[in-house]
């Protein structure tokens, strides 16, 4: 099981390295560690889990993060059914690439967090408001082609970010980290 002890702070150098892509067909440990991950972005929600393993919260996790370096990624978002019962959207991506963003941008009002970075880095972060994403998903065990938007497509581009190293406050204008984003979709 991984908790958040597993997962590599920006103090660690690794998590400024590249990561590779993955050999397919996939081996059971790659899919073991990508399931795994999935796991823990949804215990980290789950209030009795989260306390019992002491896990932060967290929508994505990158497997750079937790020391491996390879393109992988899951994401978990809860969403409230129309019967007001809630589920998770997820994803499991081995070798994502976005193949198209769109012009529009979009970022998170209250800015970003990451799983690998404890102090606080305020401001907009830029992102695409919409991109389409190819790879393989393990949870429907086959190559895809998604078209994301919104949140989803911010949590998307910062996990894949991981892979180049690259960490979301980054992308923040340091001169002025609330400086306006023309024409973007405000996400709350
Ligand atoms: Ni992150």
């Amino acid at each position: 099981m991984i908790t958040y002890k597993d997962i590599l702070k920006d103090t660690d150098p690794k998590v400024r390295e590249k990561s590779r892509n993955v050999k397919l067909p996939l081996s059971d440990e790659d899919r073991n560690t990508l399931l795994e991950m999935l796991q823990y972005i949804k215990d980290s929600v789950d209030e009795e889990k989260s306390e019992k393993y002491g896990l932060r919260p967290a929508v994505g996790l990158a497997a750079p993060q937790i020391g491996v370096m390879k393109k992988m990624f899951a994401m978990a978002i809860l969403v409230e059914e129309e019967d007001g019962s809630l589920s998770f959207d997820e994803y499991a991506f081995v070798n994502p690439k976005i193949v198209s963003y769109s012009v529009q941008r979009a970022y998170l009002k209250d800015g970003e967090g990451c799983l690998s970075v404890e102090e606080e880095h305020r401001g907009f972060v830029p992102r695409a408001a919409r991109i389409t994403v190819k790879g393989y998903d393990v949870l429907q065990d086959k190559e895809v082609e998604i078209r994301l938007r919104g949140y989803k497509a911010i949590v998307a581009q910062h996990e894949m970010d991981h892979f180049n190293g690259v960490l979301f406050y980054d992308h923040i204008n340091k001169k002025n980290p609330f400086e306006e984003i023309p024409n973007a979709m405000v996400i709350e």
